[in-house]
């Protein structure tokens, strides 16, 4: 059986009062498509269709790197089932047409393929779901004896229809010879003027075709997203799910309801993760790693025994085994720590190599910089990596000393051993093992007073 995945996402969004395109929206730090052409190519389809309309560039850009799908414009919104004929055309080499939505971003790969099982005998299968409130959603309609019949929408529906709980999810697999034909032959003679795709399922039973039916495990993987509440409804229903995905990995979030992740977590043996912790892109977290409360670490690998304290920024860094970081460090993008270092309060560090045992304990910048191994920084230091056009590096040696508050401006070395005095600026290499300072004398003034306040009269 050859699959073609049509996803429908031509929907304006009017409710998202937002600028952006609907299915552009993000949801874990993804755009809903996103969730949804993921879910798709896991069942390994032969082509996949996306039906675009309102916003449709900034949606072609957003996938701009996924060449596998085929774009197809939707220029006006004249229903679903009009937006499923725009893309049959398109479909060549397909046997079965499974139908998906942009907006319906937590559809399960398990539920879509024991929809594509039930249709395995039949022509066409909906995903259907018993609801306590059904309103809005078209209602499933079967005769006496239980077989599906027609899909009434909620707009259409006399009041005994609208008893009906059981629901049409929107999702629904047919066979692609028989979709083509039923979608030619409906029409628009409706409350809302639209071709429903709905229709073609009475056109099926007219056909002697024994419409089957799927129904998922959990009713919030077919909620589609028409507002910000809701968007927000489905984050939390995600991440809780996650969350408690990594629990049974072993890994200890205090708060599994403060916890977001936003991307791949790979997790070692007792970890712990204090509250309100985001990780995004693809995090790696070695045996024993600890990370306090309200940090953010992005795309980042951290060994073995690592302590992040609270209030830490982490970006595309690699810190090695046994350190600890924080409270209140940023280390931005190519930083990397041999391992057993310790970063403190107030310190920034970017795109430098910070060798083993070395120590940034308070208040400094590091930029652009080498640093060797049992390195102490004093507070207050700063490398000045940048003249306002070009950044230089700064290389500091093994066993270094840099006192309190200096600056040390690139590209400048700082040899072996050497100890730097405090509150000095350091312009040009510094010998290996001696005491280096530029320090203006100390003096004080015999006698002076301090200015006292004019009283005005
Ligand atoms: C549809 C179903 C309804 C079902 C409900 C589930 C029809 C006629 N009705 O109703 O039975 O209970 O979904 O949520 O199918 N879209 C396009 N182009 C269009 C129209 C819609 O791409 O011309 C897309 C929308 O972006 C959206 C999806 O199709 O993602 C559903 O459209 P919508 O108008 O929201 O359908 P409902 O009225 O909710
Ligand atoms: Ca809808």
């Amino acid at each position: 059986m050859k699959l073609g995945v049509v996803i429908l996402a031509a929907g304006k969004g009017t409710r998202m009062r937002s600028s952006l395109p609907k299915v552009l929206h993000r949801l874990a730090n993804r755009p809903l498509l996103r969730h949804v052409v993921n879910t798709s190519n896991k069942l390994d389809p032969t082509q996949t269709i996306v039906v675009y309309g309102h916003g449709g560039e900034a949606v072609l850009q957003a996938f701009s790197s996924d060449e596998k799908i085929i774009w197809v414009e939707q220029v006006q919104q004249l229903g679903t089932g009009h937006a499923v004929d725009q893309a049959t055309s398109s479909l060549v080499d397909v046997d079965r047409v499974l139908v998906l939505y942009g907006d319906v971003p937590l559809i399960k790969v398990s539920t879509l393929s024991s929809l594509i099982q039930a249709a395995s005998e039949s022509d066409l299968a909906l995903l259907t779901v018993n609801l306590e409130n059904p309103t809005g959603y078209g209602r499933i309609v079967r005769d006496a004896e239980g077989v599906v019949q027609r899909i009434v929408e909620h707009k259409d529906a006399t009041s005994e229809e609208l008893e009906i709980t059981e629901i049409n999810t929107g999702f629904l697999i047919a066979d692609k010879k028989r979709l083509i034909d039923w979608l030619l032959r409906v029409d628009n003679n409706n409350v809302q003027n639209e071709y429903y795709l709905t229709d073609i399922v009475e056109l099926a039973v007219a056909d002697g075709v024994d419409v089957k039916v799927a129904q998922p495990d959990d009713s919030t993987e077919v909620m589609g997203v028409n507002n910000h509440t809701q968007l927000a409804f489905l984050e939390r229903y995600y991440q809780l799910k996650q969350a408690e995905l990594l629990m049974q990995q072993g890994v200890a979030l205090l708060d599994p309801s403060r916890f977001d992740l936003r991307g791949e977590l790979i997790a070692g043996q007792d970890v712990q993760i204090d509250i309100n912790v985001i990780i995004e892109g693809r995090v790696e977290l070695g045996d024993g790693v600890r990370i306090g409360a309200n940090s953010v670490i992005r795309n980042c690998s951290i060994a073995d025994g690592v302590q992040i304290l609270e209030n830490c920024v982490i970006e595309d860094a690699t810190i090695g085994a046994e350190s600890v970081i924080g409270p209140f460090s940023r280390l931005r993008p190519g930083t990397k720590l041999a391992g057993r270092n310790k970063v403190g309060n107030f310190v920034e560090i970017k795109k430098s190599d910070i060798n083993e045992g070395s120590k940034i304990n308070h208040l400094s910048y590091i930029g652009d910089s080498l640093v060797g191994k049992n390195v102490n920084i004093g507070a207050g230091t700063i490398t000045c990596n940048y003249d306002g056009a070009n950044k230089f590096q700064t290389v500091i040696g093994d066993n270094v000393f840099i006192g309190s508050d200096s600056q040390l401006v690139a590209p400048v070395k700082i040899g072996e051993g050497a100890t730097i005095g405090a509150g000095s600026t350091i312009t040009t290499d510094a010998p290996p093992e001696m005491l280096t300072l530029s320090r203006n004398k100390q003096f004080s003034v015999k006698g002076w007073k301090r200015p006292v306040k004019k009283i005005n009269n």
